[in-house]
């Protein structure tokens, strides 16, 4: 579209089908926000800000007039700025279906699959598939079967590949994806309320909600084409957004404008590189490269591709993985398919469809961006185009990297990817073989993760004529990512390479070489690391020419020399097949077991959850979408980064005050009959505010509110603290230091956990003892995808209403009443829905709404936070980071004796909930019976943010120590760690004597039942054989398998409710208990339904759908206290039921008089006629559990299966299986989503996410790109759940058990699983050695990322291997 003819038009675009004209714009505004602030279409989350989530994305279409075709695809709202949707349409997921106008078929199978929790991410995921359907329409493949999309599942897979949820684990949403698929195996497909699962093939598909596709949203209105047609463009003066349409219009505004950081113009193509930079710097005006036609061009000849430098990243991929019929030879053309295939894997296609390949090597030339693109295109000798001032130059994309930073005036304008072949002519040379691979090593297989080491190799390599092995011509070996200004070429290695023969000693000396070469800059993490991922890449490329030995011989060695070349290649193809990131699909298949009852139905029943489909839509009302009142201010934390210092003053780095700002709120502005304080529990206060003296890194220091959240934002960014620190202590940033300085927080007697037995016996009985082993844990990041948000608005009569994402309003309530000096009926929180909780929600929201009132209080005007997500990270606290020292003694045969523990747990700065954390740890670690157990544990106060609660609070922590003593022990006595487990499993009398208060009875005792379950169903002894087998005949990849069990000891807690009915017969219920994801309002509506249900018999399905939860209001029901521990939607419940049958009560005498003369009567009657007779139609209660039942203990098990490898250090979970003891559960749909939620968070914690601190104890992970929660393509590639029905409970509400938090311990089972594949791994290397000592002994650390495992299984591992059969 060329946009000169007519300059003088608007911005106009498209909103699913509605037309947008703006007069005027700030071009630094983003879709995202645009969207947001300015329009209804509120489905488009903010969960990143970054390009990292996807909650953010939209359908973007483009139309081409002169081919007249829409490209529609996918792009992150967060990032693309609004001018540069100037003549398109936007598609967001309530634009394509929405209550009113009938739901998508996407969004209605979400619900039905189950898809969606707490629903924050659910919109953003309809969107990528409603996108991959979108664009598969559009294949010339043959028509799939009625109600199928021509979509295939590993489409349907990847294109939810770059979306995060935490909630849900992904499987269920990969389902709901994958059934639009026309190669689907439906009987592949998982729980749903679609269908049961001994219903025919048919009877399932029929029972999908139909997908027509010849009935599709068009994606780009007519009107909006007509305009188009009729040369649409923007006048580039008023939007300050300029579109030159040649390089020499260019050339003139380059000359006419300053550019550069903090100046006043800034070169833009995609945008998506503040993803990264998160600049604050306010440009005037952009030059939007995409028009200029050698910008945007791919030209392909037998020379090789010339490429735009403002061409996508998706493009390039298209481009170079098309089929070029011939233009170049297979081997050239094998070049350019794995240069895409890398390509599709940085970032998200999110990202990477609108991501310029220009815009990518700039950063990393200018910026240092630890870019792939440079790699892979330094490896293949490509070439770049660059114009500086009237100047232009083709030079080797060495040399562009090589040069000082790009000035902001030059501009790259193409890349050259050549044809080796053409310009080598390799094939003249008899068998000479190009070889090319790439690779890179990331914590996510499928991308968006920035590389640890990427890497690109391309050698000619021919057989020798005077030895049997093969001569390496020439090669060029490039690397990147590790902590390097940019790209290099390893060019000693490449240099000794040349002209060598592969053997075992030249590889040998090339890997040191190498070695040498790719050395991280000094700060990098895990350094030695990633040189030895360059090492092992290296070798994974020459292998199998110099392997002669049992995985590839096969008489390889002596065959003719182009046989042996010609098998050379086809191992390599082979191995390529399996290489550790190259799987057909990410997850095979899973299988959900769940067995309803319908005793109390529809209690029991795994009906879908309340209102997901409106979470898919996107038109879920979370408390960000609540419209902002006329002349609302925004607010943003200005935080220490200090750990313990004076704060002497704040200010901004600009000598005026920011854009925006109105004030700058702190504890000063607190008034005189208040407090400092912000947040509450059982335990104490934390201040609002650091007065004088702040406590640790991340504490809050003041809000500066501005008349937007980006102003907010920015002025938090650009404040300045003066600290000072003479007079004062140093900080206590160690548990070592504040046992040192005595610096603890009381744990309350009653509840410091009991001991158990005489230790000096049980460590007299031992015959083997294991004293003072160490293990440390870290922290975990909730990740909610929904930031911490508020909203309060000043009500009359100085009151106060507050809206809070948060999981205890009334303790909110309390707070921001002390903070404010006013009563507390002055106030009232109101909580809707929570995009995610986790802990993080309970006590770490309460500030974030108290500084909200605190400042619309101030102002007099209403102030709401969406906090960022980098100041959310840094603020939030997190899991408690623990060192424990233990001693342990037992019989030769593995049975425990006795076990000692020094628990040392960082608390952080103020209790928060940390007393709470020695009896749950020890709760959980209690799960085996250690004959006799004494322990100290002591909460340490340090200069760290506060910890919190997290899903599982020392529940995790205990349940991993347990499993790391067991599997210390049986290493120590070359036990399988398995039967070590088995041997110290409790009896039930052991059960009673470790948990005095919660054992229940004998037959409540299930975990020998589940032990053994999940030993057949999961095929254990069997497998447990087969990994044996595969390690035996696998170098390079291990595998594990382990079984673990649990036991999580939950206690109820009183819950108040309330239920009233509505003259027209439907009911509306209050909990104290808030939906955080969890499904409590779904098993509410349940039990109100099934308890209403009494009064007239059948129909209480009738009754489901009159029942209405709504949301928490702290003035209408108090006393609703925490929605914590797992057992707030069953006390929700039982206060709904006690309303119930009160209600029930009320309408029996009524009831009886009518149904005289008849058997049956109808609810509306009844209620009418309750209503003439003023019946008390409303009902509250308070549901306080019996003392002497009120804890309970949960069981399950899980075995995991991991493949890792040992060049890379990469874990593959291949399959978990799951069984899950929910008593009868209340709603088995909700709880296999709890248990699968669970499941993945722990994974998370125990492989994948390290929350690191700086020195001084300020959170450095602190966005998406450092703090890596699993995504799709980390999942089990099996998952297999059984919720297990254990039938009556006679103390439990309904006989139902609880299951937020207890599954989430069973991820255990995938770090031991990872453990015994190391532990392979390093007897394997013991092999090669002359050593002779076992070496099964070794910690194995938490979270297990790649690095980790690699460094277990030994750097220099190929070097060891070398070694040995270079002897041999
Ligand atoms: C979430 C996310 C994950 C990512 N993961 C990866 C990854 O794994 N591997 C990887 O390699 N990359 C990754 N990237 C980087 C991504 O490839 C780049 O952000 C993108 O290619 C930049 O292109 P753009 O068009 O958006 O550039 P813009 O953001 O528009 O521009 C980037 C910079 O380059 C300048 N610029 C752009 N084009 C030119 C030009 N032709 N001449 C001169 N200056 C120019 C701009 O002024 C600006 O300073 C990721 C990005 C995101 C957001
Ligand atoms: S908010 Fe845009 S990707 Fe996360
Ligand atoms: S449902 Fe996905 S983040 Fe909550």
């Amino acid at each position: 579209m060329a946009l000169t003819e007519t300059r003088g038009g608007s911005l106009v675009f498209a909103i699913n089908g509605e037309r947008f004209e703006l007069p005027t714009v700030d071009p630094s505004t983003t879709l995202l926000e645009f969207l947001r602030t300015q329009t209804r279409f509120k489905s488009v989350k903010l969960g990143c800000g970054e390009g990292g989530c996807g909650a953010c994305i939209v359908l973007l279409s483009k139309y081409d007039p002169e081919h007249d075709k829409v490209e529609d695809f996918t792009v992150s709202s967060c990032l693309t700025l609004l001018c540069n949707v100037s003549g398109c349409s936007i598609t967001t997921s309530d634009g394509f279906g929405n209550s009113k106008d009938g739901f998508h078929s996407i969004h209605q199978r979400f619900t039905g699959f189950h898809a969606s929790q707490c629903g924050f991410c659910t919109p953003g995921m309809c969107v990528s598939i409603f996108s991959a359907l979108v664009n598969a329409e559009k294949t010339d493949r043959v028509d799939p079967p009625p109600g199928f999309s021509k979509v295939t599942v590993s489409e349907a897979e990847k294109a939810i590949s770059g979306n995060l949820c935490r909630c849900t684990g992904y499987r269920s949403i990969a389902d709901a994806c994958k059934s639009f698929a026309a190669d689907v195996d439906i009987e592949d497909l998982g729980l749903n309320s679609f269908w049961r699962k001994e219903d025919s093939k048919d009877i399932k598909i029929n029972g999908l909600p139909l997908y027509n596709r010849s009935n599709e949203i068009c994606t780009f209105p007519e009107f909006l084409k007509g305009e188009i047609r009729s040369a649409m463009s923007l006048d580039s003066k008023r939007y300050s957004w300029y579109c030159p349409v040649n390089i020499e219009e260019l050339q003139e505004l380059l000359k006419d404008h300053n550019f550069g950081n903090g100046t006043e113009m800034k070169i833009v193509v995609g945008n998506t590189g503040i993803g990264y930079y998160k600049e604050i710097e306010h440009y005037k005006g952009y030059i939007d490269l995409k028009y200029i036609p050698e910008l945007s061009v791919i030209r392909m000849d037998t020379t090789g591709f010339d490429i735009g430098a403002a061409v996508t990243i998706s493009k390039v991929i298209e481009a170079l993985n098309r089929d070029n019929h011939g233009e170049f030879s297979s081997r050239g053309e094998m070049v350019f398919k794995k240069i895409s295939n890398h390509m599709d894997k940085i970032a998200s296609s999110f990202v990477r469809n609108t991501a310029s390949v220009g815009g990518n090597l700039v950063m990393a030339q200018r910026k240092h961006f630890p870019s792939d693109i440079a790699t892979i295109l330094l490896a293949v000798d490509s070439m770049v185009e660059v114009i500086s001032g009237p100047r232009c130059e083709k030079i080797t994309l060495e040399e562009f990297l090589e040069r000082p930073p790009l000035d902001f005036k030059s501009i790259l304008l193409s890349i050259k990817i050549p044809n080796w072949e053409s310009t080598r002519k390799v094939f003249q040379q008899g068998n000479t073989v190009l070889l090319f691979e790439t690779y890179r090593a990331t914590p996510r297989p499928l991308g968006n993760a920035l590389p640890y080491l990427n890497a690109a190799f391309l050698a000619e390599v021919s057989p020798c004529d005077t030895s049997d092995g093969f001569l390496v011509n020439c090669c060029r070996l490039a690397f990147g990512a590790y902590g390097t200004n940019h790209a290099i070429r390893a060019r000693a290695a490449e240099e000794f390479l040349t002209g060598k023969v592969l053997n075992v000693e030249v590889l040998y000396e090339a890997a040191k070489l190498v070695r040498a070469s790719v050395v991280p800059e000094d700060g990098t993490s895990s350094p030695a690391y990633r040189s030895s991922l360059a090492v092992g890449f290296l070798f994974e490329f020459f292998n199998t020419f110099i392997d002669s030995t049992a995985e590839t011989t096969d008489c390889l060695w002596g065959k003719s020399k182009s046989n042996m070349l010609a098998k050379a290649l086809k191992l390599k193809d082979k191995e390529n097949q399996f290489h550790y990131d190259k799987f057909p699909t990410l997850l095979s298949s899973g299988k959900q077991v769940i067995q309803s009852s319908t005793e109390y139905y529809p209690v029991g029943e795994p009906i879908t959850k309340s209102l997901a489909v409106l979470q898919a839509s996107g038109e879920a009302v979370y408390v960000d979408d609540i419209p902002s009142p006329l002349n609302c201010l925004y607010g943003a934390f200005i935080y220490s980064t200090k750990p313990f210092a004076r704060v002497k003053s704040i200010k901004f780095k600009s000598k005026q005050q920011p854009n925006g700002v109105v004030d700058l709120i702190t504890f000063k502005d607190i008034p005189e009959a208040g407090e400092n304080v912000g947040s509450k529990t059982i335990f104490g206060t934390e201040p609002l505010f650091a007065d004088d003296l702040t406590e640790c890194a991340g504490q809050r220091l003041a809000i500066v509110v501005a008349d937007t959240q980006k102003h907010a934002d920015v002025a938090a960014k650009l404040a300045v603290i003066d600290y000072g620190v003479e007079d004062l202590e140093p900080p206590i940033l160690s548990v070592e230091e504040a046992v040192r300085r005595s610096s603890f927080i009381e744990v309350p007697p009653f509840l410091y956990p009991e001991q158990g037995g005489d230790i000096s016996k049980g460590m007299t009985e031992a015959d083997h003892k294991i004293i003072s082993a160490k293990i440390k844990l870290p922290s975990q990041y909730y990740f909610y995808m929904e930031t911490q948000t508020a909203l309060a608005v000043p009500d009359e009569d100085n009151c106060m209403v507050v809206y809070s994402s948060i999981q205890c309003p009334e303790f909110a309530h309390s707070v921001i009443a002390k903070c404010l000096g006013i009563p507390e009926n002055n106030v009232r929180v109101i909580t809707r829905r929570v995009g995610g909780g986790f802990g993080g929600k309970a006590i770490k929201s309460m500030p974030v709404a108290t500084a909200c009132a605190l400042a619309a209080h101030k102002l007099h005007c209403p102030v709401r936070i969406y906090m960022n997500r980098k100041t959310d990270m840094i603020m939030a606290g997190g899991r408690h980071p623990m060192k424990i020292t233990y001693s342990v003694g037992f019989k030769s045969d593995g049975k425990i004796t006795a076990l000692e523990l020094e628990i040392l747990i960082d608390a952080g700065m103020s209790a928060d909930i940390s007393p709470i954390l020695p009896s749950n740890l020890v709760g959980a670690l209690n799960k085996y019976d250690w004959g006799a157990l004494a322990f100290d544990i002591k909460l340490c106060k340090t200069n760290h943010s506060s910890k919190s609660a997290m899903r599982g609070p020392g529940e995790v922590q205990g349940s991993y120590i347990a499993e790391a003593i067991i599997e210390h022990v049986a290493s120590f006595l070359s036990l399988e760690a398995d039967s070590v487990r088995h041997k110290n499993l409790h009896t039930y009398n052991s059960l009673s004597f470790f948990y005095k208060r919660a054992a229940g009875e004998a037959q409540e005792y299930t975990l020998p039942s589940i032990w053994d379950k999940v030993s057949k169903s999961s095929s254990f002894n069997q497998r447990t054989q087969k990994v044996k087998e595969f390690n035996r005949y696998n170098r390079w990849r291990k595998r594990g398998i382990s079984r673990v069990p649990v036991v999580s000891e939950v206690l109820l807690r009183a819950t108040p409710g309330k239920v009233s009915i509505l003259s027209d017969g439907s009911v509306v219920v209050e909990v104290g208990g808030i939906e955080l994801g969890q499904g409590l309002w779904t098993k509410v509506k349940q039990m109100a339904a099934f308890a209403l249900g009494s009064i007239i018999g059948d129909g209480t399905e009738h009754l489901l759908h009159k029942v209405r939860v709504i949301q928490t209001d702290t003035l209408s029901l108090t006393q609703g206290g925490f929605t914590a521990g797992s057992t707030t939607s069953e006390a929700s419940c039982e206060a709904v039921r006690l309303c119930c049958n009160v209600l029930v009560e009320r309408l029996a005498p009524l009831k009886e008089r009518l149904l005289v003369g008849s058997n049956s009567i109808k609810w509306e009657t009844l209620i009418a006629q309750g209503y003439s007779q003023s019946v008390n139609f409303s009902v509250s209660s308070l549901y306080v559990p019996d003392m002497s039942s009120m804890r309970y203990l949960n069981y399950g098990a899980a075995v995991s299966e991991v493949e890792i490898n040992l060049l890379t250090g990469q874990t593959t979970i291949l399959q978990s299986d799951i069984i899950y003891d929910c008593g009868q559960s209340l709603n088995p749909a909700v709880d296999l989503g709890q248990i699968e939620g669970a499941f993945v968070q722990g994974v998370g914690f125990f492989m994948d996410e390290e929350y690191l601190t700086s020195s001084d104890g300020l959170v450095v992970a602190d966005s998406t790109w450092t703090y890596k929660i699993p995504s799709l393509d980390t999942i089990p590639r099996q998952f297999n759940v059984e919720v297990w029905n254990s039938g009556h409970h006679k103390n439990r509400v309904l006989s139902s058990k609880a299951s937020g938090e207890p599954p989430l311990l069973l991820a255990v089972s995938v770090h031991s699983a990872t453990r015994a594949a190391i532990k392979a791994a390093r007897e394997q290397i013991l092999s090669w050695s002359s050593q002779e000592e076992s070496d099964s002994i070794f910690q194995l650390d938490v979270p297990a990322t790649m690095p980790v495992v690699k460094e277990l299984c030994g750097l220099e591992i190929v070097e060891r291997y070398l070694e040995f059969i270079g002897r041999n």
